[in-house]
């Protein structure tokens, strides 16, 4: 299996993507640290999933927007497992309301969980990694919106374009540490954080003939994805977004 005797820090595991990652992960053979919100029963059911493959799982709570916490959980990780080789930033937070309508407390949260998440927590990996000599990827979950316009989604949108050059300012920063780190940007795919969208057939079908390939996403279309980035197979790959969105950023046609 690609990923023996690794360890994976994933956030927003509980569900949707993230759930899907860790999995995946987990069937590639790497051990798995989940970052959860919550310790709920669903959280319990992926741990007991990820065990069934024969992988050790620890369930880390913490809110990802808190620079407190993600400094614990990277120790909390670091003493549960021998190291971290993987982390994989997928925690995220959307909020919709129009640019004149967006509120300070909604922008916060939405920044704090989607940018400034990624940055204390990756900073805290890396000095794991430097601590212990050893190399590490990092795999930020970011959005076909690190590119495209999404209109009443500003503080998301520029969350993700932050997050795109938090990603190439680092696979340079970090590249003498043997650490790489690259973006996945998801286009519409089907997770909770698309609910409303979801529970409206009518929408879904206009979308849908939006996308060339004519289907909106699953998790797994992005944990495979994921799985190879975090192997050795990827070893030289840094500094790069890979959109996996069925065609929806770059369509453009007339009629
Ligand atoms: C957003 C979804 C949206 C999709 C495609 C994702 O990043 O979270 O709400 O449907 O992009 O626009």
């Amino acid at each position: 299996m690609q990923l023996n005797h690794q360890v994976a820090l994933i956030t927003g595991a509980g569900q949707g993507i993230g759930q899907a990652i860790a999995l995946k992960l987990a069937e590639q053979g790497a051990d798995i640290a989940l970052n959860v919100r919550s310790d709920d029963e669903r959280a319990q059911a992926v741990r007991v999933a990820i065990e069934a493959c024969g992988r050790r799982c620890e369930v880390l709570v913490a809110d990802v927007s808190s620079v407190v916490a993600v400094r614990a959980m990277v120790a909390q990780a670091a003493a549960a497992f021998p190291r971290i080789d993987i982390l994989v930033n997928n925690a995220g937070i959307e909020r919709r309301a129009g640019f004149l309508e967006v509120e300070e407390a909604d922008y916060d949260q939405v920044l704090n969980t989607n940018l400034k998440g990624p940055f204390f927590l990756t900073q805290a990996f890396a000095a794991h990694c430097r601590r212990a000599g050893h190399p590490g990827k990092v795999i930020n979950i970011s959005s076909v919106h690190e590119e495209l316009p999404f209109p009443n989604f500003s503080p998301y949108c520029m969350s993700k374009g932050g997050l795109k050059m938090l990603m190439r300012n680092l696979a340079i920063e970090l590249a003498p540490l043997g650490i790489t780190v690259n973006n996945v940007a998801p286009g519409a795919i089907r997770t909770p954080i698309n609910s409303k969208l979801l529970d409206d057939p009518a929408q879904v079908s206009r979308l849908e003939t939006q996308i060339p390939l004519r289907r909106l996403g699953l998790p797994s279309d992005v944990a495979g994805l994921v799985a190879f980035l975090a192997s050795d197979d990827a070893g030289y790959i840094t500094g790069t977004t890979y959109v996996v969105d069925g065609g929806l950023l770059w369509n453009y046609a007339e009629q």
